[in-house]
């Protein structure tokens, strides 16, 4: 599989993907002895990649699973200074990244690694995995509300694929409803329940595919077993829609 050279410089743990781009712009990096300046350019494993004349080296695939607290930017690294999940792993010595994206004020269970192929697979929409959120909305959410989250609203021209739900309790003025979706569209969850008329007040992720949040409070995480990423491996290689 190719993949674009930032993308891999920034795997092989050398530098961000932004500064992989700086890094190839001004002409430090060569692919099979050549400079190559152009961002994007495409490389594969075959290729020899050198940073400064030194090779870059792949470092041992990791996996971690963090209870993401809101309040906390879904990126390695943030213009305003504000604190990211990658962060919270510091003493991490691998240069991981998010897998997919939970927004600021969301929090809940999500994966971080530095292996690019999992995380190609897992966030390509062919192979979105399953996840569970949990949300607080505002108003009283119906059955008939429920039916549409089930089978789509439209967002942005296209609908949402089929959804499972559950009305976990309601009170005077909000409901707290479970919503399993496959798909991993910006601010979906968010934007479902804005069609339905039932603004998010608060939203968390509770599974992502086999994998949920028991033992974990927010701000905490934990390496994954050798068996859930064998297991998360099987599953990005076998779902096909
Ligand atoms: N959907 C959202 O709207 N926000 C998230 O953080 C995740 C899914």
């Amino acid at each position: 599989m190719s993949e674009r050279l930032q993308k891999v410089i920034a795997h092989a743990g050398v530098a961000s993907r932004r500064k992989a781009e700086t890094l190839i712009a001004t002409g430090h990096v060569k692919v099979n002895g050549k400079v190559v300046t152009e961002l994007g350019t495409k490389v594969n494993v075959s290729d020899e990649v050198k940073v400064d004349e030194v090779p870059i080296s792949k470092e041992p695939p990791v996996y971690y699973l963090l209870y993401k607290p809101r309040g906390v930017i879904t990126a390695v690294s943030d213009d305003k200074h504000r604190k990211t999940v990658v962060d919270i792993l510091k003493e991490v010595p691998e240069r991981i990244y998010p897998v997919g994206r939970l927004d600021y004020d969301t929090s809940g269970l999500l994966l971080l690694t530095n292996d690019g192929d999992l995380d190609n697979k897992l966030t390509h929409p062919k192979y979105e995995v399953e996840k569970t959120y949990v949300a607080k909305v505002k108003g009283i959410v119906t059955n008939d509300d429920l039916k549409q989250l089930r089978t789509g609203v439209v967002i942005d021209h296209r609908k949402t694929a089929k959804a499972k739900t559950k009305l976990i309790r309601t009170n005077k003025e909000s409901s707290i409803v479970s919503l399993t979706i496959h798909e991993g569209r910006n601010h979906q969850v968010k934007n479902m329940f804005e069609r339905i008329g039932h603004p998010v007040e608060k939203l968390s992720r509770e599974t992502y595919g086999f994998l949920d949040l028991h033992g974990l409070q927010a701000g905490e995480y934990r390496r994954l077993r050798p068996h859930e990423v064998e297991e998360l491996k099987e599953l990005s290689e076998n779902v096909k829609r």
